[in-house]
């Protein structure tokens, strides 16, 4: 069962093509300045179930050998990567009986594909993939699938047909934005808006999925324009640039959408610096996404009015799944990881909980 991992392999993966990608192992993790935020594990009785798989202890393969998994994260963009890296080397620990082999794939789809054959070449038991971009998987897919390696699918997702990997997992992006299109609709309760929006990484299906999401719920509303919608790649350096791009040219706006909490952070830098006031008694309400812990902070304070959450705390379904292959179980083709909407105090809505200190400090990360 067990396909041991080849040192020398990883180290000539290092040197032909990978450095850039931080490969590394659980023992050597992600860039330190992107620590996940500090991680409370007893929620408070009114916050909000979080989701996160059974973390039952993982059975090591029936020689007593550690079950091999190489994982190609996307990069470190942002809080909430950093929160789902820290969650799958936390699951995917020795104790736990794994390998991992882990892979920082910077945002760089083609180092993210040639990682993956070298998981393939290093025979690891198991793949997973968190892919930066939707398109583009059609060959290694197919090349894990001729090595009779389980392919999973996990955080985004992936334009080939589901025959072409072992199972996918994440959260429903499409319905995040249409969770922040009708919390706004509720919101303005007939009132026009002028929505700038800096979407994430272009290609990415949690951006297209947010886009397309709030884009139907837009539709809905006739007093509503998207005045612009750019990418700012899902970090508060990208959301602050584009942020301060649509400051020069648009003057009448009273909704700016970050399609995540970093990008929210920039773009409140830029608003700053202009003088523009924002939040539940500002001119500009902001609408983010992932709903980490320093971005519900922002929400309890009344700054980003409403944050919807993607829940990075997803390794668990990836464990549970492997277990039931190593019991030689099926396992279902999509699992959904559920998320929910947060409002600043204050505000009461039917499509999310509004925010208080005993939600913050009930979340998990
Ligand atoms: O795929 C999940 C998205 O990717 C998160 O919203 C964002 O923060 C991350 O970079």
């Amino acid at each position: 069962m067990k396909k041991k991992l080849a040192l020398l392999l990883v180290a000539a993966m290092t040197v032909s093509g990978l450095v850039a990608c931080g490969n590394t192992t659980e023992e050597a993790a992600a860039p330190a300045e992107e620590a996940a935020p500090a991680e409370e594990e007893a929620p408070a009785e009114e916050a909000p179930a979080e989701e996160e798989a059974p973390a039952e202890e993982a059975a090591p393969a029936e020689d007593g050998a550690l079950i091999s998994v190489g994982f190609a994260q996307v990069g470190h963009e942002s809080d909430w990567r950093a929160a789902n890296t820290k969650n799958y080397q936390d699951t995917f620990s020795a104790e736990n009986g794994y390998e991992l082999s882990f892979v920082d794939c910077d945002n760089d789809h083609n180092v993210q594909i040639e990682t993956v054959r070298g998981f393939i070449q290093q025979e690891v038991d198991y793949i997973c993939i968190a892919p930066i971009q939707s398109a583009g998987w059609d060959t290694v897919l197919q090349e894990a699938q001729d090595a009779g390696i389980p392919v999973l699918i996990v955080d985004r997702a992936v334009d080939a047909a589901d025959t072409m990997y072992t199972t996918a997992l994440g959260c429903d992006m499409v319905a995040e934005g249409e969770a922040a299109g009708n919390w706004l609709a509720e919101y303005l309760n007939g009132e026009a808006a002028n929505i700038l929006v800096i979407e994430g990484s272009v290609g990415a299906s949690a951006t297209l999925g947010r886009t397309e999401g709030f884009n139907n719920i837009v539709a809905q509303n006739d007093n509503w324009t998207v005045l612009d919608s750019q990418s700012g790649d899902f970090t508060q350096a990208g959301g602050q640039e584009v942020m301060e791009s649509f400051i020069k040219s648009y003057k009448d706006f009273n909704v700016v959408v970050c399609q995540n909490d970093n990008e929210a952070y920039g773009a409140m830098d830029a608003m700053d610096a202009a003088g523009i006031t924002y939040g539940v008694d500002g001119d500009v309400q902001i609408i983010s996404f992932d709903a980490t812990h320093d971005g519900l902070q922002y929400t309890l304070d009344g700054k980003i009015t409403c944050n919807v959450e993607c829940n990075p705390l997803q390794a668990g379904f990836a464990e549970e799944v492997i277990r039931k292959l190593e019991a030689g179980e099926t396992v279902d083709k999509w699992t959904l990881v559920k998320d929910e909407a947060f409002v600043a105090p204050g505000i009461e809505s039917q499509y999310a909980v509004t925010m208080s200190q005993e939600v913050l400090d009930g979340r998990a990360y």
